[in-house]
């Protein structure tokens, strides 16, 4: 099979893209519980962005085969396993010795969600993650009753899920882009209250809003100062959570204040751990809900394009000048 292999993490990305090279190995074999899938297609994430750079905390042994996310056909499994053989599943693997930028790849049968016959298979490389981060994100509003959100990094993934599930269940956002073009998309898609980072009434319009719409819970995929002007924004008893680091800047301007006497609290977001914390049976029930909604085309992930092993380098390139238009798709062969 064919695999891509990053020799080394360099802080440096576009040097990383371009030391990815494409090996030749053999199969590897499932064992118990486990399953060997054909890979179909797999996205390019901001999270194996800061794991080609050694950013992220997954760290493997070199070299190593990047992508954590994916979909496939199953084509062999191991004892205990066998029930999934020809199911269509979308998985997510942090193991030492899987990447999904590769033609076949081993899972747990536990790492792996079962999908709908009728799933389109591009969208299933995209859904084990972000549509779930967008569903555990308003878990927490759902818990503290909040009724409207803040968001940054707005013209991405998550926040398109966060924006249309906030949506379906009457909850208003506050989006937050830092261009001019993602906040015009946003507004024509309908969004109601986007906001642009570098604008210069920026931290006014934003305290303006979030008073009138009573915004107590804030999810940053930021941090750095963007982060802290937000939560400084926020009333007494907000939260800010964490679930992203694109800035790769330690969230600042937090005053100490806030968080002694104001109740306010930083905390963070992580899907594996959130999915540990949730029962099957419910996993199970989002699961069948949301690719239903895939299914009908309601829930989408805007995917820009899709690349062959060879192209990684170029192709990865151009998703990260915009990263807005959507998820890249690596496959080991692009159909011409
Ligand atoms: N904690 C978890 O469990 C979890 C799970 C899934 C995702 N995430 C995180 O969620 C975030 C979004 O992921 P995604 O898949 O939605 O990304 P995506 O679709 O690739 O989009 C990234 C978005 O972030 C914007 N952006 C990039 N760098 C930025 C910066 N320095 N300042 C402000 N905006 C910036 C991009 O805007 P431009 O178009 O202007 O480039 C784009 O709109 C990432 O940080 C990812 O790691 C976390």
């Amino acid at each position: 099979m064919k695999k891509v292999v990053l020799p080394a993490y360099n802080k440096n990305i576009v040097r990383a893209l371009r030391s990815l090279r494409v090996e030749e190995c053999g199969l590897p074999q499932p064992s118990e519980d486990e399953v060997l899938i054909k890979v179909h297609a797999a996205p390019c994430n901001p999270s194996d962005i800061a794991f080609l750079m050694g950013g992220y905390n997954i760290v493997k042994s070199l070299p190593t085969i990047p992508g954590f996310e994916g979909s496939g056909i199953v084509v062999e499994a191991g004892e205990g396993a066998e029930d999934l053989i020809d199911r269509k599943v979308s998985f997510f693997i942090q193991e030492e010795n899987c990447g999904s930028w590769s033609e076949y790849v081993i899972s747990h049968k536990k790492k792996v969600v079962v999908l709908n016959e009728k799933m389109d298979m591009d969208q299933a490389a995209c859904f084990a993650i972000n549509p779930f981060t967008a569903r555990g994100l308003l878990d927490i509003a759902v818990l503290r009753e909040n009724h409207a959100v803040i968001q940054n990094a707005a013209g991405g993934q998550v926040a398109a899920f966060v924006r249309q599930m906030a949506g379906d269940m009457g909850i208003e956002v506050i989006d937050i882009v830092r261009k001019q073009e993602s906040l015009e998309r946003l507004k024509k898609e309908g969004a109601k209250h986007v906001l642009l980072e570098n604008d210069s009434r920026f931290e006014e319009k934003l305290k303006e809003l979030v008073h009138k719409l009573n915004a107590r819970l804030a999810f940053d995929a930021v941090g750095g100062a963007l982060a802290g002007q937000i939560f400084s924004a926020m009333p007494l008893d907000a939260e800010l959570v964490s679930y992203g680091g694109l800035s790769t800047k330690h969230i600042s301007g937090v005053d100490s204040m806030d968080l002694i006497f104001n109740d306010k609290i930083i905390s963070g977001f992580n899907l594996p751990e959130w999915r540990e914390q949730i029962d099957d049976d419910f996993f199970e029930e989002i699961s069948v809900e949301m690719q239903s909604l895939f299914i009908s085309e309601k829930y989408q992930t805007k995917i820009q394009g899709s690349i062959g092993f060879d192209d990684i380098a170029s192709g990865l390139t151009d998703y990260l000048r915009n990263m807005s238009e959507g998820k890249m798709l690596v496959k080991a062969k692009v159909k011409s």
